[in-house]
């Protein structure tokens, strides 16, 4: 028997994206758009340069990036804050009271502007102690950088090493493993206490490593965590798929202009914010799980953060669109995205004004 074809149509709850690059100034106002399109709330990464480590910066970046907003849309920046060495205690619990989301951990020359992040956890303990008497969750990024430890067993040898001892040592501390590529966090997060959540790209939901090389050497894909093998991809789509609560839409989405990219010592970080929702229908898709998408996207994590899910809804249709070959960066740059020159199987109908709203 044919199997039936799933509808064209989903509607689901607004989504939210739980871990987002939006970069300031002419590159902040150039990229805000196509997340406040697609997504009613998105945890904006605090790696500016300076590092957003005070909680004045943090309130002043979310006042830009309102600021920037284009009028019409609605759009919540949640913010979270650059954990570095000599942050004080007294700024974790004022940042919780004013409402800032997460406190990221940048293990020190791990990726895209970590260097004022943390060489030593052991130096950073008052800061997890804060963090747990006031409830914030700790968002992570997961790889060691330990020059010695291959690039593809990054993250697998900073679970072992460093967030195992850490979800021992703070019982009841709440973290977010972002962007998780590996097999070895899929397991390591679902055989976790319900505390311990993760976050899942569509680019690693949607390419391995071998896409890096595919006929050259491919920047545009070079991102942090780095594309794993196949393997892995599968673990991640069976986990964003399962419908487990502890598995939620992060895209880290990064924009980088393509100078930047197109370089003897190319930068890391994938631009999908353009398309995001809607590659990850393909993703879905493709599992046979687009019943699916709307917990992962909408539902888990609002709950993990206690926050309602959206009320606004989306529609995605299936039904091929071809992405621009890039965007503009500001007045002199342009960011290549995700599938530049070639197409996203869905599309995401454009909201009713009375949609508009988160
Ligand atoms: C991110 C960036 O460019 O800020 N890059 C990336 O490859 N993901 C930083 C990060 O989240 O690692
Ligand atoms: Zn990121």
């Amino acid at each position: 028997m044919p199997t039936p074809m799933a509808p064209a149509e989903r509607v689901i709850r607004r989504p939210d994206d739980w871990h987002l690059h939006l970069r300031d100034g002419a590159a902040l106002a150039a990229v805000l758009p196509h997340s406040a399109a697609r997504f009613g709330r998105a945890m904006v990464m605090p790696n500016l340069k300076p590092p957003l480590d005070t909680l004045e910066a943090v309130l002043a970046y979310r006042e830009r990036i309102l600021s920037a907003l284009p009028a019409g849309m609605a759009f919540e920046p949640l913010m979270t804050l650059y954990l570095t060495p000599h942050m004080k205690p007294r700024t974790i619990r004022d940042a919780a009271r004013e409402g800032v989301v997460a406190a990221k951990l940048y293990p020190a020359g791990a990726t895209t502007h970590s260097a004022a992040g943390i060489d030593d956890l052991e130096a950073v303990r008052p800061l997890f102690e804060a963090m747990q008497a006031v409830d914030m969750p700790l968002a992570i990024h997961g790889e060691v950088t330990d020059p010695s430890v291959d690039v593809f067993d990054r993250e697998r040898v900073f679970i072992e090493r460093h967030l195992r001892p850490l979800m021992h040592d703070f019982p009841s501390l709440r973290v977010v493993l972002e962007h998780i590529t590996t097999e070895q966090a899929v397991h390591f997060v679902s055989d976790g206490p319900q505390r311990l959540a993760a976050t899942i790209t569509a680019h690693h939901l949607l390419y391995d490593r071998n896409a890096l090389f595919a006929g050259g050497i491919r920047p545009h894909l070079y991102c942090l965590p780095v594309l794993k093998r196949a393997r892995h991809r599968q673990a991640l789509v069976a986990a964003a798929t399962s419908g487990n609560p502890k598995f939620f839409l992060g895209t880290d989405s990064a924009p980088h202009g393509r100078r930047a990219k197109e370089s003897a010592c190319g930068c890391a970080g994938i631009y999908s914010a353009h398309a995001a929702i809607e590659l990850y229908a393909e993703a879905f898709e493709q599992a046979g799980a687009l019943d699916r998408l709307e917990g992962f996207a909408s539902l888990h994590g609002p709950a993990f953060y206690g926050l309602p899910p959206n009320e606004a809804r989306s529609t995605l249709r299936r039904g091929p669109w071809e992405v621009p070959k890039s965007y503009p960066l500001g007045k002199a740059d342009e960011v290549v995205p995700l599938r530049a020159g070639e197409e996203v199987a869905w599309r995401l109908l454009p909201s009713s004004p009375a949609a508009g709203h988160t």
